[in-house]
């Protein structure tokens, strides 16, 4: 099954609205010839640059993405973001479960989960993360973290629901580390979430679910990463803060 390739840029917490949009307004003309049909070029600015970010996109191939959502359609959740919110913005992609919001900001399965079901009832793609922390991958727990993860993250979703999620597998060691996977590790892991999926959705969704490597991907590493069979792109975080890093990422992400 050949599935397209997605490239999303995690900006994180970097880039205010005039930062942002001076990028973007590089990268659309860097990225212009990449065709749609070849790959999702998709920026996840912060939630004050996504206006800003959102406006200079226009016409362009560049899709938009959010760092988060909350489960509720409004309310007393100081801090958090809500599905309209992000709508009224022209946001189609969503990151959820990041490592740094697990780690930092007490993330745990069932908060991805409630998070993922809202994104999807708001129709938004969502992109949910999973990896491994390096004592995890040492101790051999690696694959009991990951089918933990995706179990409890995707926990009530219906075949078609899971039709419309992206999966990102970030070990955590190789996170802003410099130290990425190497194609063959990676290709292992990504394969084992792909069974995973398949026993869990059935084969014929598990096959069409776009799994994203993250974790120190760059120009010169995206290609052999995104030909292993079951990568199918990337969640970049360090690469994507300037437009031509970017766009020799994506361009070589799908070179021939
Ligand atoms: P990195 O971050 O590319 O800087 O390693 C990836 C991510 O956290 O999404």
């Amino acid at each position: 099954m050949s599935r397209k390739v997605i490239i999303a840029g995690n900006w994180k917490m970097n880039k205010t609205a005039a930062e942002g949009k001076a990028l973007v307004e590089e990268l659309k003309k860097l990225v212009a010839d990449v065709p749609v049909a070849k790959a999702d070029i998709v920026v996840c600015p912060p939630f004050t640059t996504i206006a800003a970010v959102a406006e200079a996109i226009k016409g362009s191939n560049i899709r938009l993405g959010a760092q988060n959502i909350h489960w509720a359609a409004n309310g007393a959740f100081t801090g958090e973001i809500a599905a309209d919110m992000l709508k009224e913005l022209g946001v189609e992609y969503v990151i959820i479960g990041h490592s740094e919001r697990r780690q930092y900001f007490g993330e745990t399965d069932a908060t991805v989960n409630q998070r993922v079901k809202a994104a999807l009832a708001a129709g938004f793609t969502p992109i949910v993360c999973v990896g491994e922390m390096l004592e995890e991958r040492e101790g051999g727990r690696t694959e009991k973290v990951l089918f933990t993860q995706l179990e409890g993250g995707l926990a009530g979703l219906t075949k078609e629901d899971m039709g419309k999620v992206v999966v990102a597998y970030e070990p955590v060691w190789a996170i802003g580390t410099g130290k990425t996977a190497t194609p063959e590790l990676a290709e292992e892991t990504h394969n084992y979430i792909r069974q995973t999926l398949n026993d869990m959705f059935g084969k014929e969704i598990g096959e069409g679910v776009r799994i994203q490597y993250g974790g120190s991907m760059k120009a010169d590493n995206a290609k052999e990463l995104v030909a292993q069979r079951n990568i199918d792109g990337g969640l970049i975080g360090g690469a994507a803060l300037k437009a031509d890093s970017f766009s020799a990422l994506v361009h070589n992400a799908i070179a021939e």
